[in-house]
């Protein structure tokens, strides 16, 4: 099954790269937008400088959006009758930031309109708000074009769930080209941002179907959790990094380390070797290669399943193919 799964996504990956030659690159609008980046940049600033939960958000679409069918934009689209698009399958909907996107593509197509896809912009302001909360930078390779579907379906079957273990996550990030080490790297991420109870409560109150907590949790931790959880929680959000989820920082790893990691997946990278290694690694030197780490992993991400060329198109509005 794991391998079949594996094998689909192989063919899916050589079949996306028979038909791009080309590759994204930093610069790419430099003759036909040169203010792209400060363009987003603005609009990003402008959004988060309101309301700075909205850095996870952002961050969090990127990702979505390059796991499945690769970043193009497909997580941006809107349903159709007759087509529930990906956006509807994230968790209960919880993806949000949508309007700075919109913002940002209404603003490009001003300066310079037909130019710029969504993808890009999503990939721009995904890195745009990790900096403006104090996280890393990075230069971010442009050039994607926009996919014309989005299914529901596809998003529930590719996205890693918050239950996986550690093999089933190697293998989710193996068929799109990352690595253990990106694995771990961009399960950061949740340093920011929060999350819905469902997402853990069986962490808590059912763990093995025997009225059971995860023995891999603190129990203190559990205990506070199921104040602020109840079971069949279907709507309370918690921090994911307790007291600093509005910044970007290592904290992460610390809370990972001390099996205070939110999700069954973030316990999950204790359970191996060299996964456990990067999470000590960044505890002992405070974190001391997690930002360098970050951006690289996030431009490896960035190109899973480009278009480029003439593949795809160049979207009027992002939430509607032209
Ligand atoms: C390793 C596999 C991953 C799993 C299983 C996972 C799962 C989840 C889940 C279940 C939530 C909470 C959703 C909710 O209940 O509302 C969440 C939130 C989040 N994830 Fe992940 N995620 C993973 C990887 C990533 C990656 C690679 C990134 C980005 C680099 C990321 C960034 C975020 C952010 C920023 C949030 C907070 C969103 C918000 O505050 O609205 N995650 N993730
Ligand atoms: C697209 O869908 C979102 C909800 O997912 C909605 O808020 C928004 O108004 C829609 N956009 C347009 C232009 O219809
Ligand atoms: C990981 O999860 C998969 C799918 O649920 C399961 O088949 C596999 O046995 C699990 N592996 C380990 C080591 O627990
Ligand atoms: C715990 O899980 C089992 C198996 O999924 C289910 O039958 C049971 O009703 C659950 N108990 C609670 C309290 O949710
Ligand atoms: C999430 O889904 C659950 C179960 O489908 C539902 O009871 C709950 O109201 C939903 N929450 C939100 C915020 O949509």
């Amino acid at each position: 099954m794991a391998t079949l799964k594996f094998l689909s996504f192989l063919i899916f990956q050589l079949f996306l790269i028979a038909n791009n030659c080309e590759g994204v690159e930093v610069g790419f609008y430099k003759k036909t937008c040169p203010n792209v980046e400060a363009i987003v940049k603005e609009t990003t600033k402008h959004f988060i400088s309101i309301a700075p939960t909205l850095a996870a958000p952002l961050l969090r679409m990127h990702f979505h959006d390059c796991f499945v069918r690769g970043c193009d934009g497909s997580v941006l689209l809107n349903s159709t009758k007759g087509n529930k698009a990906e956006k509807d399958a994230i968790p209960n909907q919880s993806l949000r930031g949508f309007q700075v996107i919109d913002a940002a593509k209404s603003a490009l197509e001003k300066e310079c309109p037909g130019i710029v896809s969504c993808s890009d912009v999503l990939a721009l302001a995904a890195r745009d708000a990790v900096s403006l909360i104090n996280g890393p930078t990075w230069s971010v390779p442009l050039g994607r074009r926009d996919g014309r579907v989005s299914i529901l379906s596809e998003a529930s079957k590719n996205l890693p769930t918050p239950f996986d273990n550690f093999t089933t996550l190697k293998t989710t990030f193996g068929a799109l080209g990352l690595n253990v080490k990106d694995l771990v790297v961009l399960s950061g991420g949740h340093t920011i941002g929060m999350s819905h109870c469902f997402s853990f409560s069986s962490r808590l109150y059912n763990f093995t179907g025997k009225g059971d907590m995860d023995p891999n949790m603190d129990q203190n931790y559990i205990n506070h959790l199921k104040i602020k959880c109840k079971p069949a929680d279907g709507t309370t959000i918690v921090e994911m990094d307790p007291g600093s989820f509005k910044s970007f920082d290592t904290d992460y790893y610390t809370m990972v380390s001390k099996r205070r990691g939110l999700f069954a997946s973030d316990a999950a990278l204790l359970t191996d070797t060299q996964t456990k290694h990067y999470v000590l690694s960044q505890l002992n030197q405070h974190g001391s290669t997690f930002f360098k780490d970050f951006g690289e992993s996030m431009v490896k991400m960035g190109q899973i399943g480009v278009l480029t060329g003439n593949a795809g198109e160049i979207r009027k509005h992002c939430a509607f193919r032209n």
